[in-house]
């Protein structure tokens, strides 16, 4: 007879009771437990598919250096900014997940890079989602010509496993994890189980017949990828694809990448016909006008230097203690840095509300912002323009000495790429003023008050 059994399981983390508790001894979220059935004979039944995977053949262990050199050949997504991302491209027999909020335009990145790769390769694109001709309704809206790109409108994991084995493709798109359903587990889809055997189950024939697996996954309301933690531990590579719903801009980050580095950042752009990439990003964060508040920086996103503009504004408060507001960098950073500017440069901020934001949208948390930060609120405190042709680099210390940043001459030279003709850095960068490659004219300060009289 079969059995079936409960568990309780936390939607957050993945943690299995064999009771209901309204917080989870595990994460200690709130309210996070619902209890699933399992019947444990049905999951073995899956046509014997073992839940563990088979990476490589042998059992015996051998020396490093022994062990065969395979060349990955990386599969192009047919988009640079894509690849980048990926590491240079889809490795094969590969998982990577991709989350984002709903209506960001995964599906509709997903289907051109599909596409795209179909031109050269084997392409199953999976839609739980859509039905196959509103998938190709969307198609058509992205004006795309004869292809011979696999659809398949289906939820059922069995079928899709099937499909991948006979048609192996040498790319799938899974479009989305949590709509996908495993008859044999009798919980909705969408819940922890489902996600976490649909991903297993899905990974292991990725790993026996080398099928690049892209995977769509959702956002949570706090921003986390839904379904538990494992599942970012069992894929290769997390992505997420990011944006301001109001602006057109999108942003494809790597969060984990076993293939590549993490950090790096893709720019596209939603327009009427789909995504269209963005090779100079720096164009959509700067502004053109000169006023006062305002100062350029260069970030590095990975391995990519991005010009933005830090915009400031310093008013006289006319509450009992003045307002603090900041978009796009920590609040804790912003703090730091008007006590360093009261107290080594005199300006009497405490009296000022500082209202202070990244154009575009955009986050930067790196330290080398610091001068920037810094260089708009005096500007606006002062009133006066920073030059616009200049860019501001450093850290400051609590002591009001400017520190050096990393990647300063990738970093100077994307500014120079610009038009950019003056740059402020600190002191201790080890650059050469005179003997170096670049026509941008540098200036060295060693504490933000030098910088501060050099720039304004
Ligand atoms: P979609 O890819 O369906 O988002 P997701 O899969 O992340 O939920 O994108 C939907 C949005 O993108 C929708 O609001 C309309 C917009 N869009 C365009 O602006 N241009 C286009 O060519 C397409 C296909 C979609
Ligand atoms: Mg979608």
């Amino acid at each position: 007879m079969k059995r079936t059994s409960t568990i309780y399981i936390c939607q957050s983390c993945g943690a299995e009771t064999s009771q209901f508790f309204g917080r989870c001894p595990s994460c200690g979220e709130w309210n996070s437990i619902i209890e699933e059935a399992i019947s444990p004979s049905g999951l073995k039944a899956r046509k014997g598919r073992s839940t563990l995977s088979k990476i490589s053949s042998g059992s015996r262990s051998e020396t490093i250096s022994s062990i065969k050199d395979t060349p990955i050949d990386r599969i192009k997504s047919g988009y640079i900014e894509f690849d980048r991302v990926l590491g240079g491209g889809l490795v094969p027999g590969s998982l990577v997940l991709i989350g984002g909020d709903p209506g960001i335009g995964k599906s509709t990145l997903l289907l051109q890079t599909a596409t795209e790769i179909a031109l050269n390769n084997s392409v199953l694109y999976i839609t739980a989602e859509e039905s196959a001709s509103q998938v190709q309704l969307r198609w058509h809206r992205l004006n795309k010509v004869e292809s011979n790109l696999h659809i398949l409108a289906e939820t059922d994991l069995e079928l899709i496993l099937d499909e991948l084995e006979k048609l192996n493709p040498e790319v799938a798109i899974i479009d989305s994890i949590q709509a996908l359903h495993d008859a044999t587990i009798s919980s909705t889809p969408g819940s922890i189980t489902q996600v976490r055997e649909c991903a297993a189950a899905l990974q292991q024939v990725s790993k026996k017949k080398n099928i690049a697996l892209l995977i769509v996954g959702h956002v949570t309301k706090e921003g986390m990828l839904a379904g538990p933690k494992v599942l970012e531990h069992l894929v290769d590579a997390v992505m997420t694809f990011e944006g301001d719903r109001f602006a057109s801009h999108r942003l494809l980050r790597a969060v984990k990448n076993r293939f590549g580095a993490t950090n790096e950042l893709g720019v596209f752009e939603m327009q009427s016909t789909g995504l269209v990439e963005v090779t100079n990003p720096s164009e959509l964060f700067l502004s053109s006008e000169e006023t006062s508040g305002v100062a350029t920086i260069v970030a590095c996103e990975g391995t990519r230097p991005l010009a933005i503009d830090i915009q400031a504004l310093i008013n006289q408060t006319t509450y009992a203690s003045p307002r603090r507001t900041v978009t796009g960098i920590g609040s804790n950073r912003l703090h730091q840095i008007l006590a360093v500017l009261e107290k080594h440069i005199n300006l009497a901020l405490s009296r000022f509300d500082c209202y202070l934001a990244v154009a575009g949208g955009l986050e930067v948390d790196e330290p080398a912002a610091d001068l920037g930060i810094a260089a708009a609120i005096v500007s606006s405190f002062k009133n006066l323009k920073i030059p616009k042709n200049t860019v501001l680099l450093g850290e400051i210390g609590l002591g009001g000495q400017l520190r050096t940043v990393g990647q300063i001459p990738l970093r100077l030279k994307e500014a120079e790429k610009l038009g950019f003709k003056q740059a402020v850095v600190p002191s201790s960068t080890g650059i050469d003023k005179e003997n170096n490659e670049l026509t941008l004219e540098i200036f060295e300060a060693s504490t933000i008050s030098e910088a501060i009289q050099i720039i304004l």
